[in-house]
């Protein structure tokens, strides 16, 4: 299959599975991963004066301001192999203001895809989800456990991955999903991101594969 430059946003709730679908989609469709929440986690891992504020928001649960994230990602969305190849844009935006700042650059997607899975699930995923810091690989001890020993005695847990502190990310993410949604109406997929990840990106692999077709042919024609 032709490989197509594609503009896709990614969404869902804390511990949807955002992250673990990005891994799957850029192997298959080579497009460029930019997920708001690692840029903060590097910057924190920098020891920067941005990445001290960006974590006390973290640590509460809530959205880092806009001065810090905006310039961020929009750094990052302008850069030469993001303009060629395509770029797959996770955790971001998160409010109308990070969305309207996309728009006044004239940023949009082909497809704003929205993962759907229920309160429970998000709660279990978080409180079992492990790294790796050497590979950057997401585990989880149940669903997707590490192959061997040596790895599972390095992973590590984030610090806001506890059920106290999903539940202050689930309500500041209820807070700004309608009106986050109301500005990418056209091209809002929701997927069911409750089922094992492999079926869940056979259905995202579905529409893309269709939202490629659709692509090289306009392009044929014009
Ligand atoms: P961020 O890092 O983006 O966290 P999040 O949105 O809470 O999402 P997660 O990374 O927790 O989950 P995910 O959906 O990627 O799930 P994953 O694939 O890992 O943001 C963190 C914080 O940074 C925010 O709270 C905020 O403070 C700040 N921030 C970020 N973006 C911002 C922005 N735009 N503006 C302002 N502030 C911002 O999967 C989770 C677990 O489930 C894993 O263990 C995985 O193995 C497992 N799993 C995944 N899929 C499945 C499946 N289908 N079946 C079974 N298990 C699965």
């Amino acid at each position: 299959m032709d490989v197509v430059p594609l503009k896709i946003m990614i969404s869902g709730a804390p511990a949807s599975g955002k992250g673990t679908q990005c891994e799957f989609i850029k192997s298959k469709y080579e497009l460029v991963h930019i997920a708001a929440g690692d840029l903060l986690r590097a910057e924190i891992a920098s020891g920067s004066e941005n990445g001290k504020r960006a974590k006390e928001y973290m640590e509460k649960g809530e959205l880092v301001p806009d001065e810090i994230v905006v310039m961020m990602v929009k750094d990052r969305l302008i850069q030469k192999d993001v303009q060629e190849n395509g770029w797959l844009l996770d955790g971001y935006p998160r409010s109308v203001s990070q969305a309207t700042a996309l728009e006044e650059l004239h940023i949009r997607p082909d497809l704003f895809i929205l993962l759907d899975v229920s309160e429970e699930i998000l709660v279990e995923r978080v409180v079992g989800r492990r790294l790796d810091p050497v590979t950057g690989k997401i585990y989880h001890l149940k669903y997707s456990p590490p192959e061997n020993e040596e790895i599972a005695a390095r992973l590590t847990q984030r610090f806001d991955d506890t059920e106290e502190k999903v539940k202050l990310r689930l309500v500041t993410y209820h807070k700004n999903l309608e009106s986050v949604l109301s500005i990418y109406n056209d091209v809002i997929v929701k997927v069911d991101g409750s089922l094992p990840k492999e079926e869940v990106f056979e259905r995202i692999d579905a529409i893309l594969s269709a939202l490629c077709q659709k692509k090289l042919k306009t392009d044929s024609t014009s």
